[in-house]
């Protein structure tokens, strides 16, 4: 398939050409996404704009979820498309038409996703690429890495050191359990711990990745420049390897003591679920990936919006501010106050206008939270329309995601409080793990 190598994305444009684009548009600004940061685009006044996810997929050359990718997941799997396909929370994809070819002949593949630990607890902005690769290991019956960038965060958080990072990879890790994962078919790691101390192969891929892409090419994908720290120009290569089966040989009972990688093992196709803003790393893999010795295929990626902050539409969810998100660690009490303090409602100023006019749920971050957490789609359009015509009141709406949202964090936390430092451990020990694939493969 013809794709354009993404790290072809130019040089960064001249301090010159920033100027003069400032002149002409004075206030307003781009949209800008990458991994560290996420900034809506902003009008002539200053106000935030919702993000543009078609123009992010074109600039990227992504490919755009669509009814008859759906059909067909359904039809090879035969499982109804979670809701987060259905309502377009996920979005865009790499190849993953690929997957379900392999998925049909019965060949192996594994997920892959991460989680950089800046805090120690997850939000529930985090907790939507790992509930969803919770539902993909559930329908695939196949293996799935979770790599902690504790690393990563040390590194670009000039305020956090490796020690706390450590720390909260622990806490991130029994987060991340505590979504029901099977633990005979899911290895979760800490960067720190684990690619230093016996990760044999994954730094043997990490330094022959390294050889092979140069700083132009990472420059190019992140934006770094001269007075970057020197962690920071390599750490990709790790984000990279993550998603080579031969960097976890014990998986598939290869010899991680061995000189040599197994040809057959780099063979196996990884599936990436995250947002759309840790895409740039794997442009990089997927352009490279062919060239290593023991060449893998290009994984495949499968890419979700952002869920809204409580300010909404181009806001934020930021782990240094409480406010702009619900956490997995709030209480109840927290829960409302932030919903009804913080969410952005689309109701009118005073009641009467409301009954009037309407409300206009599509802004409204409340309703938004409906969308993605309320599975019942009857009652999500009888909200719609009722709000919309002004029927339902915006106490209404908030009262609807309050409750929605304290019972979602609060079987979370259920599962939470049974994650023992044991079953931590066990999580993240190199093993060999089991899984059964497609029962039914169609031979091709
Ligand atoms: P991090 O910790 O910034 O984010 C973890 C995952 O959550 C997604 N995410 C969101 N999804 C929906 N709505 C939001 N508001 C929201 N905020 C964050 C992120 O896209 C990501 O999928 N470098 C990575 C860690 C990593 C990784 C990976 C992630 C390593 N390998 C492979 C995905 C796939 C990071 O710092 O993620
Ligand atoms: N990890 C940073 C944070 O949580 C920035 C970030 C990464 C982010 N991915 C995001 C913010 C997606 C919003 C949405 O603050």
């Amino acid at each position: 398939m013809a794709e354009k190598p993404s790290t072809d994305l130019g040089e960064p444009p001249s301090v010159a050409a920033l100027s003069m684009a400032e002149t002409a548009t004075k206030h307003a600004t781009e949209q800008q996404i990458d991994p560290w940061s996420v900034s809506a685009a902003m009008d002539e006044q200053g106000n935030a704009l919702a993000f543009d996810y078609e123009a992010i997929s074109q600039k990227w050359n992504t490919k755009l979820i669509d009814k008859d990718l759906l059909e067909r997941f359904e039809r090879v799997t035969g499982h109804r498309p979670h809701r987060w396909l259905r309502r377009g929370l996920f979005f865009s994809h790499r190849d993953f038409n690929l997957i379900l070819d392999y998925y049909e002949q019965g060949k192996d593949f594994f997920l892959y996703t991460g989680r950089g630990p800046s805090a120690g607890s997850l939000h529930i902005g985090h907790s939507i690429p790992f509930e969803f690769t919770k539902w993909l290991q559930d329908v695939f019956d196949v293996p799935l890495v979770v790599m902690l960038t504790d690393d990563e965060k040390a590194l670009f958080k000039d305020n956090l050191t490796f020690e706390e990072v450590m720390e909260y990879s622990r806490e991130n890790a029994k987060d991340i359990i505590a979504m029901g994962f099977d633990i005979k078919k899911t290895f979760i790691y800490s960067d720190l711990k684990f690619v230093g101390n016996g990760g044999g192969h994954f730094f043997l891929n990490t330094w022959e990745f390294s050889k092979i892409v140069n700083f132009n090419q990472v420059r190019g994908a992140f934006g770094f420049d001269n007075s970057t720290n020197t962690g920071r120009i390599f750490f990709p290569n790790l984000q990279c390897v993550a998603a080579f089966a031969t960097s976890y040989p014990f998986i598939w009972g290869d010899d991680p003591l061995s000189d040599f990688r197994s040809a057959k093992t780099a063979a196996i196709p990884c599936l990436i679920p995250c947002a759309i803003d840790q895409d740039p790393y794997f442009r990089l893999v997927r352009d490279n990936s062919l060239r290593m010795r023991f060449p893998s295929p290009k994984p495949a990626l499968i890419h979700s919006k952002f869920l809204t902050a409580l300010q909404g539409a181009g806001g934020k969810m930021s782990a240094s501010n409480p406010n702009s998100a619900i956490f997995m660690s709030d209480t109840d009490k927290q829960i409302k106050n932030k919903i009804n303090k913080h969410a952005f409602s689309g109701g009118r100023e005073t009641l009467e206008l409301h009954r009037e006019l309407g409300g206009d749920p599509d802004v409204d971050v409340s309703y938004q939270y409906l969308t993605y957490f309320e599975d019942d789609d009857e009652k999500l359009e009888r909200i719609y329309r009722d709000y919309k015509k002004g029927e339902m009141l915006t106490g209404d709406m908030k009262k609807e995601c309050i409750t929605l949202m304290q019972g979602y964090v609060k079987s979370f936390q259920e599962a939470r409080a049974k994650v023992t430092d044991e079953i931590m451990h066990a999580f993240m020990k190199p093993r060999k793990l089991e899984w059964a694939g497609n029962p039914n493969p169609i031979k091709p």
